[in-house]
Protein backbone atom coordinates (compact mmCIF):
# COMPACT_ATOMS: atom_id res chain seq x y z
CA UNK A 1 0.00 0.00 0.00
CA UNK A 2 2.98 1.91 0.53
CA UNK A 3 1.50 4.77 2.45
CA UNK A 4 3.35 7.71 3.72
CA UNK A 5 1.33 8.19 7.33
CA UNK A 6 -1.24 6.29 9.29
CA UNK A 7 -3.85 9.33 8.59
CA UNK A 8 -4.81 7.15 5.06
CA UNK A 9 -6.58 4.34 7.61
CA UNK A 10 -9.63 4.79 8.48
CA UNK A 11 -10.87 3.03 12.00
CA UNK A 12 -13.61 0.94 12.83
CA UNK A 13 -14.95 0.41 15.88
CA UNK A 14 -17.87 -1.95 16.21
CA UNK A 15 -20.17 -1.34 19.13
CA UNK A 16 -23.12 -3.44 18.49
CA UNK A 17 -24.61 -6.61 19.55
CA UNK A 18 -27.25 -7.32 22.10
CA UNK A 19 -24.23 -8.67 24.93
CA UNK A 20 -26.39 -11.41 26.16
CA UNK A 21 -23.52 -13.28 27.90
CA UNK A 22 -23.78 -9.88 30.71
CA UNK A 23 -27.56 -10.23 31.02
CA UNK A 24 -29.17 -9.00 33.08
CA UNK A 25 -26.06 -6.11 33.45
CA UNK A 26 -27.12 -5.21 29.28
CA UNK A 27 -30.62 -4.92 29.79
CA UNK A 28 -31.25 -1.47 29.83
CA UNK A 29 -27.42 -0.60 28.58
CA UNK A 30 -25.10 -1.07 25.63
CA UNK A 31 -22.32 -3.32 26.61
CA UNK A 32 -19.57 -1.08 25.74
CA UNK A 33 -20.81 1.56 28.01
CA UNK A 34 -20.37 -0.56 30.67
CA UNK A 35 -17.11 0.78 32.97
CA UNK A 36 -13.99 -1.20 32.30
CA UNK A 37 -11.26 0.30 34.66
CA UNK A 38 -11.95 3.89 35.11
CA UNK A 39 -13.43 4.53 31.55
CA UNK A 40 -16.64 3.30 29.51
CA UNK A 41 -15.16 -0.13 27.41
CA UNK A 42 -15.60 2.10 24.28
CA UNK A 43 -13.03 4.78 24.88
CA UNK A 44 -10.49 1.98 24.76
CA UNK A 45 -11.13 1.06 21.28
CA UNK A 46 -10.89 4.71 20.30
CA UNK A 47 -7.95 5.50 22.53
CA UNK A 48 -6.24 2.23 20.17
CA UNK A 49 -7.24 3.70 16.85
CA UNK A 50 -5.87 6.97 17.97
CA UNK A 51 -2.88 6.04 19.38
CA UNK A 52 -1.95 4.07 15.91
CA UNK A 53 -2.08 7.53 14.28
CA UNK A 54 -6.06 7.00 13.06
CA UNK A 55 -8.18 10.04 13.38
CA UNK A 56 -11.11 9.11 11.18
CA UNK A 57 -13.06 6.89 13.07
CA UNK A 58 -16.70 5.24 12.20
CA UNK A 59 -18.51 4.19 15.05
CA UNK A 60 -21.09 0.92 14.34
CA UNK A 61 -24.00 0.47 16.93
CA UNK A 62 -27.61 -0.76 17.85
CA UNK A 63 -30.61 1.23 17.16
CA UNK A 64 -31.34 0.83 21.07
CA UNK A 65 -28.66 2.86 22.29
CA UNK A 66 -26.92 5.23 19.60
CA UNK A 67 -28.41 8.08 21.76
CA UNK A 68 -25.92 7.44 24.71
CA UNK A 69 -23.06 6.47 22.25
CA UNK A 70 -23.46 9.63 20.37
CA UNK A 71 -23.88 11.78 24.07
CA UNK A 72 -20.94 9.78 25.23
CA UNK A 73 -18.36 10.57 22.64
CA UNK A 74 -19.23 13.12 21.09
CA UNK A 75 -17.62 14.80 17.84
CA UNK A 76 -14.10 12.84 18.60
CA UNK A 77 -12.70 16.47 19.31
CA UNK A 78 -11.64 15.57 22.95
CA UNK A 79 -10.22 12.13 21.67
CA UNK A 80 -8.37 14.22 18.80
CA UNK A 81 -10.06 12.22 16.01
CA UNK A 82 -13.20 12.99 14.04
CA UNK A 83 -16.29 10.33 14.90
CA UNK A 84 -18.69 8.95 12.36
CA UNK A 85 -21.61 6.94 13.14
CA UNK A 86 -23.93 4.16 11.42
CA UNK A 87 -27.08 1.84 13.16
CA UNK A 88 -26.50 -1.76 12.73
CA UNK A 89 -30.32 -2.47 12.38
CA UNK A 90 -30.39 -6.24 13.23
CA UNK A 91 -27.33 -7.90 14.64
CA UNK A 92 -26.02 -10.74 12.47
CA UNK A 93 -22.67 -11.14 12.87
CA UNK A 94 -19.58 -8.93 12.66
CA UNK A 95 -18.98 -9.12 9.03
CA UNK A 96 -22.81 -7.43 8.54
CA UNK A 97 -21.99 -4.57 11.06
CA UNK A 98 -18.74 -4.10 9.15
CA UNK A 99 -20.07 -4.19 5.27
CA UNK A 100 -22.04 -1.11 6.58
CA UNK A 101 -18.58 0.90 6.45
CA UNK A 102 -18.27 0.54 3.01
CA UNK A 103 -19.09 4.25 1.74
CA UNK A 104 -17.12 5.74 5.07
CA UNK A 105 -14.06 3.63 3.92
CA UNK A 106 -14.09 5.36 0.55
CA UNK A 107 -11.77 2.90 -1.09
CA UNK A 108 -9.04 3.48 1.34
CA UNK A 109 -7.70 0.37 4.09
CA UNK A 110 -9.27 -0.26 7.64
CA UNK A 111 -8.16 -0.83 10.76
CA UNK A 112 -11.48 -2.70 12.51
CA UNK A 113 -11.64 -3.02 16.35
CA UNK A 114 -14.22 -5.07 18.03
CA UNK A 115 -15.62 -3.09 20.83
CA UNK A 116 -15.16 -5.01 24.00
CA UNK A 117 -11.09 -6.22 22.62
CA UNK A 118 -9.13 -4.55 25.52
CA UNK A 119 -5.17 -4.35 24.95
CA UNK A 120 -2.42 -3.78 27.71
CA UNK A 121 -0.09 -2.38 24.57
CA UNK A 122 -0.81 0.14 21.76
CA UNK A 123 -1.74 -1.66 18.47
CA UNK A 124 0.12 0.95 16.59
CA UNK A 125 2.84 -1.59 15.16
CA UNK A 126 0.56 -4.18 13.75
CA UNK A 127 -1.27 -1.40 11.77
CA UNK A 128 2.37 0.01 10.53
CA UNK A 129 3.29 -3.52 9.28
CA UNK A 130 -0.24 -3.64 7.70
CA UNK A 131 0.80 -0.81 5.51
CA UNK A 132 4.07 -2.22 4.81
CA UNK A 133 2.01 -5.37 3.19
CA UNK A 134 1.72 -4.20 -0.76
CA UNK A 135 -2.63 -5.42 -0.20
CA UNK A 136 -4.67 -8.29 1.58
CA UNK A 137 -5.48 -8.43 5.43
CA UNK A 138 -3.60 -8.29 8.78
CA UNK A 139 -4.98 -10.13 11.67
CA UNK A 140 -3.62 -10.20 15.64
CA UNK A 141 -3.38 -13.88 17.51
CA UNK A 142 -2.51 -14.58 21.37
CA UNK A 143 -2.23 -17.82 22.75
CA UNK A 144 -4.93 -18.29 25.58
CA UNK A 145 -5.68 -21.18 27.48
CA UNK A 146 -9.41 -21.58 26.44
CA UNK A 147 -9.43 -21.40 22.60
CA UNK A 148 -12.81 -22.63 21.83
CA UNK A 149 -14.10 -19.68 22.93
CA UNK A 150 -12.82 -17.67 19.85
CA UNK A 151 -11.85 -17.75 16.39
CA UNK A 152 -8.70 -20.28 16.21
CA UNK A 153 -5.68 -20.50 13.87
CA UNK A 154 -4.42 -22.92 12.37
CA UNK A 155 -0.28 -22.05 11.71
CA UNK A 156 2.35 -23.43 10.26
CA UNK A 157 6.18 -21.56 10.96
CA UNK A 158 5.28 -18.25 8.11
CA UNK A 159 1.02 -18.57 7.69
CA UNK A 160 -2.06 -19.10 9.25
CA UNK A 161 -3.72 -21.58 6.94
CA UNK A 162 -7.03 -21.83 8.23
CA UNK A 163 -9.25 -19.88 10.78
CA UNK A 164 -11.98 -21.82 12.72
CA UNK A 165 -14.99 -20.09 14.37
CA UNK A 166 -15.18 -21.44 17.83
CA UNK A 167 -13.84 -25.00 17.10
CA UNK A 168 -15.15 -27.94 19.65
CA UNK A 169 -11.52 -29.26 19.14
CA UNK A 170 -9.10 -26.49 18.29
CA UNK A 171 -5.92 -27.18 15.86
CA UNK A 172 -4.19 -24.46 18.27
CA UNK A 173 -4.13 -22.38 21.33
CA UNK A 174 -3.92 -19.36 18.93
CA UNK A 175 -7.05 -16.86 19.27
CA UNK A 176 -7.94 -14.53 16.11
CA UNK A 177 -8.67 -11.24 18.18
CA UNK A 178 -10.79 -8.59 17.15
CA UNK A 179 -8.22 -6.75 15.32
CA UNK A 180 -8.22 -6.67 11.89
CA UNK A 181 -6.83 -4.43 8.66
CA UNK A 182 -8.28 -5.36 5.71
CA UNK A 183 -7.58 -3.20 1.98
CA UNK A 184 -10.23 -2.66 -0.14
CA UNK A 185 -10.91 -5.58 -1.21
CA UNK A 186 -12.86 -6.69 2.12
CA UNK A 187 -15.90 -4.91 0.45
CA UNK A 188 -16.82 -7.49 -2.35
CA UNK A 189 -15.81 -10.66 0.14
CA UNK A 190 -18.18 -9.99 2.44
CA UNK A 191 -20.90 -9.22 -0.38
CA UNK A 192 -19.75 -12.88 -1.95
CA UNK A 193 -19.84 -14.85 1.65
CA UNK A 194 -22.73 -16.35 2.75
CA UNK A 195 -24.16 -16.78 6.52
CA UNK A 196 -23.00 -19.56 9.20
CA UNK A 197 -24.74 -22.33 10.65
CA UNK A 198 -25.46 -19.83 13.95
CA UNK A 199 -27.05 -17.26 11.77
CA UNK A 200 -24.56 -14.87 11.34
CA UNK A 201 -22.00 -13.18 8.45
CA UNK A 202 -18.92 -14.44 10.55
CA UNK A 203 -15.53 -12.12 10.68
CA UNK A 204 -13.51 -15.83 10.13
CA UNK A 205 -15.34 -16.51 6.96
CA UNK A 206 -13.31 -13.29 5.80
CA UNK A 207 -10.18 -13.74 6.95
CA UNK A 208 -10.58 -17.43 5.60
CA UNK A 209 -11.30 -15.52 2.06
CA UNK A 210 -7.93 -14.02 2.00
CA UNK A 211 -6.19 -17.38 3.49
CA UNK A 212 -7.54 -18.33 0.33
CA UNK A 213 -6.07 -15.76 -1.79
CA UNK A 214 -2.81 -15.94 -0.08
CA UNK A 215 -3.14 -12.63 1.59
CA UNK A 216 -3.46 -12.95 5.26
CA UNK A 217 -0.60 -11.68 7.60
CA UNK A 218 -0.09 -12.08 11.04
CA UNK A 219 1.34 -10.60 14.30
CA UNK A 220 1.17 -11.77 17.98
CA UNK A 221 -0.53 -9.47 20.57
CA UNK A 222 2.04 -7.57 22.14
CA UNK A 223 1.86 -7.46 26.24
CA UNK A 224 -2.39 -8.27 27.88
CA UNK A 225 -5.56 -9.16 25.84
CA UNK A 226 -8.75 -9.79 26.97
CA UNK A 227 -11.97 -9.42 25.12
CA UNK A 228 -14.91 -8.27 27.77
CA UNK A 229 -18.08 -9.90 27.09
CA UNK A 230 -18.52 -12.73 29.41
CA UNK A 231 -18.64 -11.82 33.28
CA UNK A 232 -15.31 -13.35 33.79
CA UNK A 233 -13.42 -11.68 30.85
CA UNK A 234 -14.97 -8.67 31.58
CA UNK A 235 -13.38 -9.08 35.33
CA UNK A 236 -10.37 -10.31 33.76
CA UNK A 237 -10.64 -6.32 31.59
CA UNK A 238 -11.70 -4.47 34.59
CA UNK A 239 -8.62 -5.50 36.30
CA UNK A 240 -6.42 -4.92 33.18
CA UNK A 241 -7.39 -1.68 33.19
CA UNK A 242 -7.52 -0.25 36.58
CA UNK A 243 -3.73 -1.79 36.97
CA UNK A 244 -2.79 0.72 34.42
CA UNK A 245 -5.02 3.13 35.08
CA UNK A 246 -6.64 2.97 31.73
CA UNK A 247 -3.30 4.35 29.63
CA UNK A 248 -2.40 2.11 26.97
CA UNK A 249 1.58 0.95 27.16
CA UNK A 250 3.82 1.71 24.39
CA UNK A 251 2.55 5.25 23.35
CA UNK A 252 5.29 7.70 23.93
CA UNK A 253 2.82 10.62 25.03
CA UNK A 254 -1.65 9.98 25.71
CA UNK A 255 -3.10 10.83 22.83
CA UNK A 256 -6.49 12.34 23.55
CA UNK A 257 -8.02 13.89 26.24
CA UNK A 258 -9.92 12.42 29.00
CA UNK A 259 -13.36 14.01 28.77
C1 LIG B 1 -15.67 -12.67 17.94
C2 LIG B 1 -15.13 -13.37 16.70
C3 LIG B 1 -14.01 -14.34 17.11
C4 LIG B 1 -12.93 -13.60 17.90
C5 LIG B 1 -13.55 -12.87 19.09
C6 LIG B 1 -12.50 -11.97 19.77
O1 LIG B 1 -16.35 -13.59 18.72
O2 LIG B 1 -16.17 -14.04 16.05
O3 LIG B 1 -13.44 -14.91 15.95
O4 LIG B 1 -11.95 -14.52 18.33
O5 LIG B 1 -14.64 -12.03 18.68
O6 LIG B 1 -13.06 -11.24 20.82
P1 LIG B 1 -17.55 -13.17 19.74
O7 LIG B 1 -16.87 -12.74 21.00
O8 LIG B 1 -18.30 -12.05 19.09
O9 LIG B 1 -18.36 -14.39 19.93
Amino acid sequence: MHTSGDQRVKGIVLAGGKGTRLYPLTKVTNKHLLPVGREPMIFHPVRQLVGAGIQDILIITSTEHMGEVVRLLGSGKAFGCQFTYRVQEDALGIADALALAEDFAGGQPVTVLLGDNIFTHSIRGFVRRFLEQDRGARVLLKRVDDPSRYGVAALDEKQVLEIEEKPASPKSSYAVVGAYCYDCQVWDLIREMGISPRGEYEITSVNNCYIRLGQLSYDIVEGGWTDAGTFESLAEANAMMLACENRIGGLQEEKGGRP
